[in-house]
């Protein structure tokens, strides 16, 4: 009885000396987040809601058609994608849902976040060491090259099927492309990478680790400062390009030359003599 009487005892002073020494800065962070996840859940109601439903929890239309997907547990990552690239509001649903001017500024968005984290457990926004290219600066220059090599060969074993070998983007199975990698910021790239944005893959830090991810953003840089070696890229994007090419300009001036080989007969010269 003694015993438990000092446990309790015990428990009770630790819980008053936290409360009396615990810094004030944590409730007033407390409050700080509330007022932020409200503030996003003003913005949410006016602008998402009609598709993602009053509390984030997806909506189907008469049909049984999805107007909009669960958001709850797709995490803050999510949200700053999204929103971050234009995606979100989508204005017209559809097979594709590209990119767009942004609709939220980000304080805006940064609300909205929070406001969809608070719903479900998901990723968090990315900090800018963890995704930033910069950290390369502080390497030798041997280990940048290794960095980018490792980015290159991760990016050509997990995003080359759908994105193409230098990042141009190509078509996906029922309808719909994969986007051009090139001028994206870093900050989406990783955050892609953890969300999986429509038919593309979620690669969790399981499959490939933080550190790996920021080396794919490293070499997927490269490409951007890549000049075009030897001739017309054609956009880069193949034999379907390239293909195209060789039929308009290449069939195109054979027809050319054939009409001018036709015009210089002396069966045509003898036309024109008579007439
Ligand atoms: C199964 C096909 C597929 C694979 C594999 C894939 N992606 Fe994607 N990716 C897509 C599609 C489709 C989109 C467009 C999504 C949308 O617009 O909602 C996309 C979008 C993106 C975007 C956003 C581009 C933009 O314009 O905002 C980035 C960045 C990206 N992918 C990077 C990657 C990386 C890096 C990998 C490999 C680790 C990868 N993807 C693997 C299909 C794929
Ligand atoms: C017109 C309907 C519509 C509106 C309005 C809309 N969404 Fe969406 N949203 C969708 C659809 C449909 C998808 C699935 C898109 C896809 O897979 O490419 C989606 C996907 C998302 C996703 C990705 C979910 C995931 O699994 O990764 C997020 C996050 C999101 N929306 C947030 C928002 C926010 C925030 C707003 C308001 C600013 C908004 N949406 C407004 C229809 C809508």
């Amino acid at each position: 009885m003694a015993g438990l009487l000092v446990l309790l005892l015990g428990l009770a002073l630790t819980g008053t000396a936290y409360a009396a020494f615990a810094p004030a800065g944590q409730a007033e962070q407390a409050v700080a987040d509330q007022e932020l996840i409200d503030e996003g859940r003003e913005l949410f109601l006016v602008g998402c809601a009609f598709c993602h439903g009053q509390n984030g929890e997806g909506v189907l239309d008469v049909r049984g058609n999805q107007l909009g997907p669960s958001l709850v547990g797709v995490g803050a990552a999510a949200v700053d994608f999204q929103v971050g690239t234009g995606r979100m509001p989508m204005v017209q649903p559809g097979q594709q849902n590209p990119s767009k001017n942004v609709a939220y500024d980000e304080q805006e968005t940064e609300a909205l976040a929070a406001y969809v984290a608070a719903l479900g457990p998901g990723p968090g926004i990315p900090d800018e060491e963890t995704y930033s290219s910069d950290y390369l600066d502080d390497l030798s220059d041997e280990e940048r090259d290794a960095a980018i090599n490792r980015g290159q060969q991760i990016f050509l074993t997990n995003c080359t099927a759908c994105h193409n070998f230098n990042g141009a983007g190509g078509a996906m199975p029922r309808g719909g492309y994969a986007p051009d990698l090139k001028g994206v910021s870093e900050k989406h790239i990783y955050e892609a990478m953890q969300t999986g944005p429509s038919q593309m893959d979620v690669f969790s830090d399981g499959n490939i680790p933080p550190e790996n991810k920021r080396e794919v953003i490293a070499f997927l840089n490269t490409l951007d400062e890549e000049p075009a070696y030897g001739g017309f890229t054609l956009g880069g994007l193949g034999p379907v390009s390239e293909g195209l090419f060789a039929w308009l300009i290449g069939i195109g001036s054979l027809v050319g030359f054939a009409v001018w080989i036709a015009a210089h007969t002396t069966r045509t010269k003898k036309g024109k003599a008579q007439a």
